[in-house]
């Protein structure tokens, strides 16, 4: 584990604070009474919470936290999530409100209101009972951000199936151990997907991925690009011949608040993903409560745009299921953000009138590479409240968002939380929170966080160390899929005496009590906000049969947060009269394959040894100063301390 005093030296020293206007405070959904309310009685108040929700049968208990680290919450209630997400706006007469405007990346466009949704959604659930799915059973969704990819992640929901979302943008390797693992029965997918202009095939993909899958039955696929597919007879089905000719009245049945709502994988420390467990009740409050007072959405008059996609959690939380069930009205945009121009997404806001815009700290540090005076040239006053998510972000980055993007006036919030937390729980609320730029400052109302040190002590203001959560929440993971040991170990070993949930990231507290986050401190690195593991890249390095080891690390990047570095020694080292460039190319290609695009090192060095321990574990601390091109740190506890010299000296690299 990195020390977090090494990240405390980029200890940031911004002190300026910008309070909320009077005027947005006045009209905000939460005030600074929200703390005391919560603090008054915990579970008093995340009852109140789940009164957003439309339950068919009430919870006898709010939390059962007899079996920890297992939570159960809302103990004995029953609802249907879809039903939440969608029917329920409708029977309360908003069924011609627009739930999604759906803009293609070609430049087509669809809206989507919630009595579309709903029969929508119906009739993929109607689709689904056909094809033998029913509750519990796994769904592996493989789209795009195309409308259908939400109408079957609430279809699942709908009828108490499990979906796992894997990003579009992950190879058909990952694909495969992601289906395996969970044992899906179907396959949602689409034909191809647009990337930066022009149509690539997807299908290819899932056919590699399942040809030896045993679980699945069925592969569903959108035609979306209207590319040539290949097809096995039985097992392929187009979602139009499937779906279309289904009734579009379906009645959802209610289920338990502990019943399973989804898998979604995510790197650890080792090599092999997680499948993180979310359920029903608790995961759906918290999403809605903290989508309603963090962005304060006014359902009747805000237009909302999260730009993430639904691969990640911030697409099921803050896309999926937080907003509809707030009843949103939302744009999806299935594109990259410079397709055809790089004032896209501006031009998307104007059309739109997006009020409430929630992106990435790497997303806003490209629009400030690529320039102000590309927003410039677009109307972006009805943007009121502008969110941030997925790593720290830069002061200079914040600053420059609520400048230039909020015309120096909308509040910024930077949201911090992980996929096992499921929803926000660090956070500024924007009508009571002074904003600090550069700090998440303080758990949300009801939620308890804390900066303690190695023994688990809370520091002092003004002290650094691990961020850990000491109170159960609602929208917590209730495990890892299949493996009840890892779930206890990665997150409840750590500070088990105290039984605190170790996040995994560095913090520290500033003068006032608010909290900073500092970066992983474990073996994950965070890449564009998307998390990646060390292990896993260097798994996909040394299954090449050119490479005899490999250590990979997070190297700070200006503009992707970090960047993935990697140092590999070569079988037989280097062809004579080669400068290694076609190997490093050929590996590069290898990590594309192995996991996808997005986890393919920014470098590739090829070095003669790697720095061990004595016990022959590998110093990652020594690899990053090279990597980062600073001084090499302490050598002595190295087994061989000529070794970083040899590095050094010898460094072919190539990018
Ligand atoms: C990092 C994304 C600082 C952190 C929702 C966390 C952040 C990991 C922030 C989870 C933030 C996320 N400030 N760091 N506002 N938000 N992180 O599971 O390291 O993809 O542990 O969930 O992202 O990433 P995940």
């Amino acid at each position: 584990m990195t020390e977090p005093q090494a990240a405390l030296d980029n200890l940031s020293t911004e002190t300026r604070t910008f309070p909320p206007s009077e005027e947005f405070a006045a009209q905000a959904n939460a005030t600074a009474a929200l703390y005391e309310e919560a603090a008054a009685d915990r579970e008093a108040f995340w009852a109140q919470q789940a009164e957003r929700l439309s339950w068919d049968t009430r919870w006898d208990q709010v939390l059962d936290w007899s079996e920890a680290p297992f939570a159960k919450w809302f103990v004995g209630g029953k609802l249907n999530v879809a039903y939440n997400c969608v029917d329920r706006h409708v029977e309360s007469g908003h069924g011609d409100q627009v739930a999604i405007h759906w803009e293609g990346e070609p430049g087509d466009s669809r809206a989507i209101t919630y009595a579309d949704l709903q029969r929508e959604v119906s009739k993929a659930a109607n689709a689904l009972t056909e094809l033998g799915v029913g509750a519990e059973d796994r769904v592996a969704i493989y789209m795009p951000m195309v409308p259908e990819a939400i109408f079957a992640m609430l279809a699942c929901a709908r009828v108490g199936a499990m979906h796992s979302v894997v990003f579009g943008g992950f190879s058909a390797e990952a694909l495969r151990t992601r289906i395996e693992d969970s044992q899906a029965k179907l396959v949602i997918t689409t034909d191809g997907q647009y990337r930066r202009g022009n149509p690539a095939a997807l299908k290819p993909a899932v056919d590699e991925a399942v040809a030896n899958a045993k679980s699945v039955e069925h592969v569903l696929v959108v035609k979306r690009t209207s590319t040539d597919v290949d097809w096995a007879e039985g097992r392929d089905l187009w979602w139009h011949d499937v779906v279309d000719r289904q009734s579009d009245q379906h009645t959802p049945e209610a289920f338990d608040s502990e019943h399973p709502l989804f898998i979604l994988y995510t790197s650890g420390t080792t090599g092999k993903p997680k499948g993180i467990l979310h359920t029903s009740g608790g995961y759906l409050t918290q999403v809605a409560y903290t989508h309603h007072n963090v962005f304060d959405l006014k359902p009747d008059t805000d237009v909302y745009w999260c730009t993430a996609d639904i691969g990640w959690v911030t697409g099921h939380s803050y896309i999926v299921y937080g907003p509809l069930a707030n009843r949103v009205t939302q744009v999806v945009y299935e594109g990259t953000p410079n397709t055809p121009h790089e004032g896209r997404h501006w031009e998307i806001v104007q059309k739109y009138g997006v009020s409430i815009y929630y992106t990435a700290p790497t997303l806003i540090r490209t629009f400030m590479k690529w320039g102000a005076d590309i927003p410039a040239k677009y109307d972006l006053s009805s943007l009121r409240v502008l969110g941030s998510v997925g790593e720290p972000i830069n002061p200079e980055a914040w600053i420059w968002y609520r400048e230039t993007i909020g015309a120096g006036k909308t509040p910024v919030v930077d949201t911090w939380w992980q996929t096992e937390t499921g929803a926000i729980m660090i956070s500024p609320l924007p009508g009571a929170t002074s904003a600090k730029p550069g700090s998440a400052q303080r758990p949300l109302p009801g939620i308890g966080a804390k900066v303690v040190d190695d023994q688990g002590n809370e520091v002092p203001h003004g002290g650094g160390g691990y961020l850990v959560l000491d109170q159960p929440w609602p929208g917590m993971l209730r495990g890892i899929w299949g493996d009840e040991e890892r779930y206890r170990d990665t997150y409840w070993s750590r500070f088990s005496e105290q039984g605190y949930y170790f996040a995994g990231d560095g913090a520290k507290y500033d003068a006032d009590g608010d909290i900073w986050l500092l970066g992983r401190v474990d073996d994950v690195m965070n890449v564009s906000g998307h998390r990646i593991s060390t292990t896993e890249v260097e798994s996909a390095l040394v299954s090449h049969p050119t490479v005899a080891e490999a250590a990979v690390v997070g190297a700070s990047d200006p503009t992707t947060g970090q960047g993935i570095v990697a140092f590999v020694i070569l079988r037989g080292g280097v062809a004579e009269g080669s400068d290694g460039a076609e190997a490093i190319k050929a590996l590069r290609e290898h990590v594309a394959k192995e996991i996808g695009p997005i986890a393919k090192p920014r470098q590739i060095m090829v070095v003669p040894e790697l720095p061990k321990t004595r016990s022959g574990k590998i110093m990652r601390r020594l690899l990053r100063d090279v990597a980062e091109n600073r001084q090499v740190g302490d050598v002595t506890t190295l087994a061989d301390s000529s070794v970083m010299d040899l590095i050094s000296s010898g460094l072919k690299s190539g990018a």
